[in-house]
């Protein structure tokens, strides 16, 4: 599985260009390949996606129902806009507005009960991988999902270091798969989709999928430019 996280990037029409690019990437029906647009872009956009193999994601949503809540948008919007994932509790909502996986609880139960699935991030700071910290940091991310109850097996995870995030240096092969066995573990299953994010490149991207475990990644940066997200899928189904 291949996602591009557009993030607070494209203007309407630069939107639906790389959409309508994205729809041209030739790719291999057992590849998924998704794209996360701003939530402002995800209606034009499902309409370019239309009988187009592509998948379609929210950068986020609530788990509330229906009501007075300012600027928030729920599962059920993103799912009606024709999304079929969400992404949860990336690092930079978790950094920037405050979000913990028990907050984040609601909103990965309301994916669930769309039929979408979540793409739920976690990852360490640098601080926390120099001081050694960084398994047990995300296995604590982990942990309310399994303490909630929730169905693990519908939820995709996505590893993303904090500090490979824009940087340009992706987490080495040895460190992404021990992370990858450590996320495995902590969820107790061995099929668990778990995707690789920092820094996701063409440069990088044959030594990411190298690694052991990575079920595939989320994408930045690279993912807004069809060429560099399109080398991106080449890579993985070469690999
Ligand atoms: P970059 O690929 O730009 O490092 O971003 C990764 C990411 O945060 C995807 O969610």
């Amino acid at each position: 599985m291949i996602i591009g996280n557009w993030k607070m990037n494209t203007a309407r029409a630069d939107a639906i260009a790389l959409a309508e690019a994205v729809v041209g990437i030739a790719h291999q029906p057992a590849t998924r390949v998704g794209i996360c647009p701003p939530a402002l872009w995800i209606d034009p956009i499902a309409h370019v996606l239309e009988s187009s193999s592509i998948l379609l994601g929210a950068q986020d949503c609530i788990g509330d129902q229906f009501g007075a809540q300012t600027g928030c948008i729920n599962a059920d919007m993103a799912h009606d806009a024709g999304c079929s994932m969400a992404i949860l509790g990336h690092s930079e909502r978790r950094a920037r507005f405050g979000e913990t996986s028990e907050s984040l609880l609601p909103a990965v139960a309301a994916v669930l009960e769309t039929g979408m699935f979540p793409v739920f991030c976690v990852g360490e700071t640098r601080e926390e991988r120099e001081s050694g910290r960084a398994l047990d940091v995300v296995a604590q991310q982990l942990k309310p999902l399994l303490k909630a109850g929730l169905d693990v097996s519908g939820i995709v995870i996505a590893y993303e270091p904090v500090w490979a995030i824009g940087s340009g240096l992706s987490a080495t092969r040895a460190d992404i798969e021990e992370m990858h066995a450590t996320v495995r573990d902590v969820v107790g299953r061995a099929d668990a989709l778990v995707l690789y994010g920092g820094s996701v490149s063409p440069d990088s991207a044959d030594e990411v999928f190298s690694a052991e475990g990575v079920s595939g990644a989320l994408v930045g940066g690279a993912s807004l430019k069809a060429d560099k997200f399109a080398a991106i899928v080449a890579a993985w189904e070469r690999k």
